[in-house]
């Protein structure tokens, strides 16, 4: 036998009783590798005799050929072989892994259909800080420092004497202060009191405001605004009514209640905002800070609204207690997914 056969037979032997990768690799270094007894006969080509070099060059390819492919499919075993190993620790009869798609939170729904139904109407949107100051708050809406919301029964102030917004109307004087009139926007947003927690009140609370601003603007139209805005988001039967009230920035002033058949829970009249023209002291206010007048209340004419959007969540799916809103629970988050 050829010693190059003979290394062949060595080779294959050692190839097929390698136990693992790493005895195969030894195997294709001690043969195959740059000096590997294989390699080495390619050296010595050089040294033989010129009738010899084609038999012997011939038997050097066959045998290189014959260790390659052998290492190969040893190798291609032993991965599949890992394959196997790995696929058998699986067990395909467990429940699959479940995974939970997110969804909106039902404020943040009512806030999108809401913000949807203004927009069709040409409002755009606004907005403003949560912390503010009283000027903004009270002040420029015409609230004296007398008035019973500013005391810190109500209020949430800051050591700075900065306080957390008590309402949003709080950007119908931030708009009012960049842009002149023509105005019509809403800004949704949280506002803050020192409430009592019980299911229908909470410290924090969230409203749309609106802001409507232009030549010979009338209750009539605030009233067509809100109307519409009712029956889009609580559908046919559903009844608005205006009742009149006080707040110091409109005048007149009107609070805004709701009852459709349409909705479950929502035969009663609920109140869900409060309204009203726009009062001239605010033109005034605004018109001071601006140091224009921009706001001339003999020109222009406004009405203003706040929308309670818990209150109108609370409604539109049928929710007992506001309280939910703000705990987290999935059993009650899932129900809007
Ligand atoms: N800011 C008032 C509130 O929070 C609501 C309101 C807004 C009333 C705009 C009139 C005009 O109670």
């Amino acid at each position: 036998m050829h010693p190059l056969e003979q290394l062949r037979v060595e080779a294959l032997h050692e190839i097929g009783s390698a136990s693992d990768e790493q005895a195969l690799e030894a195997a294709r270094i001690k043969f195959l590798g740059k000096s590997g007894s294989i390699s080495a006969w390619g050296e010595q080509m050089r040294s033989l005799a010129k009738n010899e070099k084609p038999i012997v060059g011939k038997l050097l390819n066959e045998v290189r050929n014959a260790v390659t492919a052998a290492l190969e499919a040893r190798a291609a075993n032993f991965r599949s072989q890992k394959e196997s190993e790995a696929l058998a620790r699986i067990d395909v009869s467990l429940p699959g892994t479940p995974y939970d798609i997110g969804a909106l939170h039902p404020l943040t729904q009512m806030w999108e259909r809401s913000i949807e139904i203004f927009r069709r109407m040409g409002f755009s949107l606004a907005d403003g800080p949560d912390i503010e100051d009283e000027w903004h708050c009270f002040d420029a809406l015409n609230t004296p420092p007398e008035h019973p919301a500013r005391t810190e029964q109500d209020t949430f102030y800051l050591p700075d004497g900065r306080l957390l917004r008590t309402h949003t109307s709080t950007v119908q004087i931030r708009t009012m202060e960049s842009v002149p009139p023509p105005i019509r926007v809403i800004s949704p947003g949280a506002a803050y009191r020192n409430e009592e927690i019980d299911a229908t009140h909470a410290a924090q609370f969230h409203q749309i405001e609106g802001l409507y601003v232009d030549e010979n603007v009338s209750v009539a139209d605030l009233k067509g605004a809100l109307e519409f805005f009712m029956r889009e988001l609580f559908g046919a039967g559903t009844d608005v009514q205006f009742r009149p009230h006080f707040f110091p920035f409109t005048e007149p002033s009107l609070e805004v209640y709701v009852k459709s058949k349409a909705i479950k829970g929502g035969e009663q009249w609920i109140e869900v905002a409060g309204s009203g023209v726009v009062h001239p002291a605010v033109f005034e206010q605004v018109n001071k800070a601006r140091g224009d007048e921009a706001y001339d209340p003999e020109k222009w004419s406004g009405y203003a609204f706040g929308l309670g959007m818990d209150r109108l969540a609370m409604i539109l799916f049928d929710i007992p207690d506001l309280r939910l809103f703000a705990q987290n629970d999935l059993r009650f988050l899932r129900q809007f997914a």
